[in-house]
Parts: C-alpha cells; sequence; structure tokens
C-alpha cells in the first residue's frame, strides 16, 4: 500500500491503474477510521480491482464554532486500517496543498442543501461538494463509495454527478451499526457512557417510526412528534430536527405517499449525532 500526500502523484498513480486495464474505485474519509469506512472500503474491494481511500479532515465544511480543530486525527491507526483493508493507495494531503490561500471556487447544490442538516450548518454542503469535486478530480476512480448514514450528503453529490456530468458513479452503502443498533460515528468517541446509553434513543425512535409507518401511519406529524418525544424522554438533548422528507427530493412530507426518509439531528453533551431510516412499504 502507498500513501501519498501530492496531488499530482496521486493523479498519475490513478492514472497508471486505470492504463493498466483496473477499474478504480474511491472511498472519502476525514480519517478515524471504523467499521462504517471500513465496509465501504470493503464495498469498493469488492467492485473494483484498485481501491482509494483519501483521508483529510476538510475545514471548508465544519463552520465557526464546529468542531474542526478537536475532530479525532488517528493518521498511522487509519493507514493500519487501510493496509489491513487493502487498499492500495491512501491520498493523505494537507490543507495547504488542498486549498490555496487566494481559492475563489465554490461549488454549490441548491435545494438538496438547504434543509436538514443545511439549515442548522451553514455552509457545511458548499464544503463537502467542493471538496468532493475536488477529491473526484484528484482521483479519476470510476466508482466512488458513500455511506447512507449521511443521507443529505449522498443525495446532494448523486445530485452534483448528474448536474456536472462528472465521470464517476456513485455506489450507497448501508448504514453500519453497533450492536444495539446506534450508527457508528467517529463523533460517537465524543460520548460519555451515559451519553452512549441516551444517543441510542435516536435510533429507537427512529426504528418505532418505521414500525408505525408499517402499521398504517402516514401522516408525517404524528410520526416526528412520536420520534422527538422518544429522544426528549432519554435524557437532556438538544433536537436539530426530525424530519419525514422525500427519500429523492428531501421536501418534507406531510403525508408519507411517496418513497420517504425519516432523518433525525441531536446535540446530545458536545456531541451532534445524525441519522436516517427509510420509511417504504416493504419494511
Ligand atoms: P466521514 O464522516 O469520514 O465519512 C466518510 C464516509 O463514510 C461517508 O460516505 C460516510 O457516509 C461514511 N460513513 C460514516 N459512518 C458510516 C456508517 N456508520 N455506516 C456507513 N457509512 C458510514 O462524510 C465525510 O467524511 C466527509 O463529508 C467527506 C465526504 C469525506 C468530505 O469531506
Amino acid at each position: 500500500m502507498k500513501s501519498v500526500s501530492d496531488i499530482e502523484e496521486t493523479r498519475r498513480q490513478v492514472l497508471a491503474m486505470r492504463r493498466d486495464g483496473h477499474t478504480v474505485g474511491l472511498v472519502l474519509t476525514m480519517g478515524a477510521l471504523h467499521i462504517g469506512h471500513r465496509s465501504l472500503i470493503d464495498a469498493a474491494r469488492k467492485r473494483c480491482h484498485r481501491v482509494v481511500v483519501s483521508i483529510f479532515v476538510n475545514p471548508t465544511q465544519f463552520a465557526p464554532g464546529e468542531d474542526c480543530d478537536r475532530y479525532p486525527r488517528t493518521i498511522e491507526a487509519d493507514l493500519a486500517v487501510c493496509r489491513e483493508s487493502g487498499v492500495d493507495l491512501v491520498f493523505v494531503p494537507s490543507v495547504e496543498q488542498m486549498y490555496a490561500a487566494d481559492a475563489a471556487t465554490t461549488v454549490h447544490v441548491d435545494r438538496l442543501t438547504e434543509g436538514l442538516c443545511g439549515a442548522h450548518r451553514l455552509g457545511h454542503f458548499d464544503g463537502v461538494t467542493t471538496v468532493v469535486t475536488k477529491l473526484f478530480n484528484i482521483v479519476p476512480a470510476h466508482m466512488a463509495f458513500f455511506g447512507e448514514k449521511d443521507y443529505q450528503q449522498l443525495k446532494t453529490v448523486q445530485r452534483m454527478v448528474l448536474d456536472l456530468n462528472l465521470p464517476i458513479q456513485i455506489v450507497p452503502c448501508p448504514t453500519v451499526r453497533e450492536p444495539d443498533g446506534l450508527a457508528v460515528s467517529s463523533r460517537n468517541s465524543y460520548l460519555t457512557p451515559s451519553q452512549r446509553r441516551q444517543a441510542l434513543s435516536l435510533y429507537r425512535a427512529l426504528r418505532n417510526a418505521v414500525d408505525a409507518f408499517a402499521a398504517g401511519q402516514r401522516d408525517a406529524r404524528q410520526l416526528t412528534e412520536q420520534a422527538a418525544g422518544e429522544i426528549r424522554g432519554a435524557g437532556p438533548v438538544e433536537i436539530d430536527y426530525v424530519s419525514v422528507v422525500d427519500a429523492e427530493t428531501l421536501e418534507p412530507l406531510e403525508i408519507v405517499d411517496a418513497p420517504a426518509r425519516i432523518c433525525v439531528a441531536a446535540r446530545i453533551g458536545r456531541c451532534r449525532l445524525i441519522d436516517n431510516l427509510p420509511l417504504a412499504s416493504s419494511k
């Protein structure tokens, strides 16, 4: 496994893989790798001859006052995970390599980024779509693997790839959960043991909503109020949103008469947690 920080060298390596007839899969990460990231790497290994992972804590997707500075940085352990998982190339740039001091270009996706996390993390999705575009240009892969855990991010990137005719296929991958159901996240490491128990209320609330939907409930307000009640009942929490949205457009629904997703974001202590589940008649 090679680990490279230079942009041109990375591009050269990936173009050489392609010239040799290999398909290239890309997994973009901010490091602090866990079993959720591993599942994306495994999916890439299954679908592609070569797997490239990027590790970059992207400052432009953190709003002022968010956790960019204290975001966990565990590069040695991350490289070990990549090595064990059969990754071929790791791209680990510095902030200075990625952003010129006088950079003046931002990629913005409308509508999909307005609600949910977009309404609570100003500028977040512009930071994401800009860095993802840059990484797609630096690593000319055939496929990129994204987790459904960050559902709004997945849908936004899919839209961007369509709108900008980017020559890459986005492969969605299911959310990996702890045995009790909590969605695995790098930020879970911020939780104290009692906050960790409390955090499970997010998953419980989503599961209850899925069950209520399966039992015939189609009123989005009923579903979200029940879910919010479940989360508030578990302890002190600041709920950013509980929302039932159209699974494609992410527009809020009043009546669930189309494929939908119930999405939640809440702060427990200093940890902001997000999760989502599909509301589908078959489930
Ligand atoms: P990060 O939070 O490190 O996540 C990297 C990828 O791992 C994303 O596609 C995310 O959805 C996926 N992921 C995280 N937790 C997961 C879980 N429990 N199950 C399945 N997939 C999971 O998302 C980012 O970084 C950044 O915004 C990035 C796309 C790298 C741009 O900076």
